[in-house]
């Protein structure tokens, strides 16, 4: 242990929370309100932090709790967690339905505990401890000060990593049901106005492209209710001091671990303070709950970084890379693989297969995959979603598929997309019932398929066990797990009218249950998460698949911005990146094939076209590419990864480094995404390495780690449009 992690000061009834270099602190005040301190750079003070509560005079229109003397009002108090109709006027965290009909709540402390290790999330992801002994978990007790209902605010920390992890549990302590409208899991009152707002909105094709606003007064709302995070905003965002860059400056930020409808609200009050508050989205939720039962809300991971938004993105890389993803494929290298779905889209058979498999092992790949197409009757996309049993006319049987590549000594994947069912369709001849929708209106169709019940264990179950049945029988290594349509007409027939507010976030319950199961089924299995490409990118899934595909837009100069915006918040190494066939299928844009693999180098690696079609020239560079993911694999794996542009801008040249650990070797990739005519020489300063070592950079030179990151080097990119260069930095 290498400091103390919790601290309680039992005179002032203050508790700080230490990372590495941060610090959060909140304190019980008299009156039993949890008044958030300080959440930033690391500090050393304890009972002196109540210092800085809010003690400022307002006039009537914040009114005071009953008892409590002018002038402490909710309104204007940074709270740790506020709650609805009780004189905070901000977006609460907290909204209780009464058997009454009231709606209020009105939290104070009761009690702590300090536990090593973190949560046991049931049902839902979480970050676990693995191995680090310092992991420890604060559970602060409150009570609603009318109807003694309880509400745990919880919080992990983990501090190799710099990461806070928060949730809340509520209790139903009380004789009569009541009923959830809102439970944030984080809320965030820092006493800072002016502040930027990091979000990742985009659409299908392109996800995540980073955008930074100004904040005014008032509120700003990301969220989904699409059933998924979707494509349209990601669950993750960070608040910024006005003059954060990439490498200084403030930078909060918060990853929601939940693959499901989303809210979360940045309220900038007019007394100089922010409030954010991020959960399930409250606009289709609400839980009832049973005196004896609880509802524990999903984690949010909070991380402050005084080095900008690299310097946060580096502690979510480190701590999902750590704390969030199966540690059997953590820091484990990837196959290069060749998907088949823009290779042949439905028009194949297994010879075509095997001719393909057979051409990319012997270019050095090391896995197929076969995309949708290979079940029922699956020649288009009109027919057979759900029926998981092969088109023998078209694969044979896919157990021997399976062997013949497998006798290629290479490995196969294998594409499902579990959630869907199709009107034409075995599944849905068989369970026309199980399709999700309201009794009595019409259904609203998306890719000619349907929504399955997932709020329903027992079609969970099943359709797990077609899934993993055939998994097991055909020994498939990889399961690429897709999901193409948003949700409508959620309803679950199985629950009563006043529990239909639990239908989304039981669907997605559903969605975690069907992925437990299936690696309990087939532990050995990879399995890549996808939505229509990037659509459900999020820690959630992650918890459950190491890897998601990026975006079904491969497009080097668009992958660009798609992946430099989502390694704001989540690992290089959990991004599926395809080298793919020009024109491009998405945008028809012609690119060098060497800088698609500088692009998809910068992932989880892969080819997305038919090989045996490749030109001669371009064919001779597949064995090197490989061999290139294989040489620096382990840097997106577990090295550090640094972006010398600005992930928030439309830049002509995009450039990123990735440095090992102990900053011995690295790679600089650098693309052009538009050629500027007359332009400027591209001059980049490095990053992460060690001033006092020198460095070989690629063909440039040896040159000294302080003039890299101080002066900059030239790097010669051609200066024509999409053209890269890709340089292995090694120390000498
Ligand atoms: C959407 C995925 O993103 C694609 O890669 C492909 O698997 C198609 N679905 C297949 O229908």
């Amino acid at each position: 242990m290498f400091f103390t992690m919790i601290t309680y000061f039992p005179n002032s009834k203050v508790f700080r929370l230490d990372t590495r270099t941060t610090s959060y602190a909140f304190f019980a005040d008299p009156n039993g309100f949890l008044l958030h301190l300080h959440y930033g750079a690391r500090v050393s003070d304890g009972d002196a932090l109540v210092a800085l509560a809010r003690r400022e005079q307002r006039p009537s229109f914040q009114p005071q709790p009953a008892g409590v003397p002018w002038p402490f009002s909710r309104d204007t108090a940074p709270q740790e967690m506020s709650g609805v109709n009780t004189g905070d006027y901000r977006v609460p965290g907290l909204s209780i339905r009464w058997d009454d009909g009231s709606l209020a709540a009105d939290l104070r402390y009761v009690s702590h505990e300090i536990r090593p290790g973190a949560l046991d999330m049931g049902d839902l992801p979480g970050a676990f401890a693995g191995d680090d002994k310092d992991v420890e978990t604060l559970d602060i007790l409150a009570r609603d000060a009318a109807r003694g209902a309880s509400f745990h605010l919880l919080y992990t920390v983990f501090p190799a990593t710099d990461v806070i992890v928060r949730s809340v549990r509520i209790e139903n302590t009380t004789d009569s049901p009541f009923t959830i409208e809102r439970v944030a899991s984080a809320q965030l009152d820092l006493r800072r106005d002016g502040l930027h707002l990091l979000q990742l909105p985009g659409a299908w094709a392109r996800e995540r492209h980073a955008e930074r606003l100004p904040l005014g007064g008032g509120i700003h709302t990301m969220r989904s209710v699409r059933g998924a995070t979707g494509h349209s905003m990601n669950n993750a965002f960070a608040l910024l001091s006005s003059d954060a860059t990439e490498s200084q400056g403030d930078a909060w930020g918060f990853v929601l671990c939940y693959s499901g409808n989303f809210r979360a609200d940045v309220d900038t009050d007019p007394f100089g303070s922010t409030r954010a508050v991020t959960g399930i989205a409250p606009d289709t939720f609400s839980w009832k709950l049973a005196p004896g039962e609880s509802f524990q809300a999903p984690e949010v991971f909070l991380a402050y970084s005084a080095e900008g938004v690299g310097g946060m993105s580096r502690r979510f890389h480190d701590f999902m890379r750590g704390h969030l993803i199966d540690q059997k494929w953590a820091k484990v290298p990837r196959p290069a693989l060749v998907n088949c779905w823009e290779a042949a889209y439905f028009n194949f058979n297994a010879e075509k297969i095997l001719a393909i498999a057979r051409d990319a092992a012997s270019l050095g790949a090391e896995m197929i995959v076969v995309d949708d197409g290979w079940f029922g009757r699956r020649d288009n996309d009109k027919v057979s979603m759900g029926d998981w049993f092969e088109n023998s006319a078209k694969v044979g049987d896919m157990a021997d598929l399976v062997r013949g590549v497998h006798d290629l000594g290479i490995k196969f994947g294998l594409w499902f997309e579990p959630e869907m069912i199709g009107e034409d369709s075995e599944i849905f001849r068989a369970h026309p019932d199980w399709v999700m929708c309201i009794p009595g209106r019409d259904r609203s169709i998306g890719r000619y398929q349907y929504l399955l019940d997932f709020t329903r264990p027992e079609i969970v179950d099943a359709v797990v066990d077609t899934v993993a049945g055939l998994a097991s029988r055909a020994g498939i290594d990889y399961l690429k797990y897709d999901m193409n349509r948003n949700h409508t007409e959620a309803f679950a027939a199985a629950l009563p009218p006043e529990r239909q507010g639990e239908a989304a976030h039981r669907f997605i319950l559903g969605v975690y249950r069907f992925h437990r199961l299936l690696l309990e089924r087939c532990p050995g299995l990879l399995v890549e998460g996808c939505s229509g490409g990037g659509g459900r990118f999020d820690a959630g899934m992650l918890r459950y698949t190491p890897q998601i595909w990026c975006s079904d837009d491969s497009d080097a100069v668009e992958r660009t911005r798609i992946q430099g915006g989502t390694s704001i918040f989540y690992p290089c190494s959990t991004m599926g990146a395809h080298v793919y066939a020009c024109p491009n299928h998405q945008v028809g844009r012609i690119t060098p094939f060497e800088t698609r693999a500088t692009v998809a180098l910068a992932g989880a690696f892969g080819y997305e076209l038919d090989t045996t079609k490749l030109s001669d020239e371009d064919r001779a560079l597949v064995p090197k590419q490989i061999a290139d993911f294989h040489r620096y694999h382990p840097l997106t794996l577990a090295g550090d990864h640094y972006r010398l542009s600005n992930a928030w801008s439309d830049n002509a040249v995009d450039a990123w480094m990735f440095v090992a650990k102990d900053r011995s070797s690295g790679l600089l990739s650098v693309v052009r995404r538009r050629a500027v005519p007359n332009g400027n020489d591209v001059v980049l300063r490095l990053r992460g390495l060690d001033p006092a070592a020198r460095y070989e950079v690629g063909e440039l030179g040896v040159w000294s780690g302080d003039t890299l990151m101080g002066a900059g080097i030239p790097v010669p990119v051609p200066c024509h449009d999409a053209a890269s260069m890709r340089l292995p930095i090694r120390r000498v």
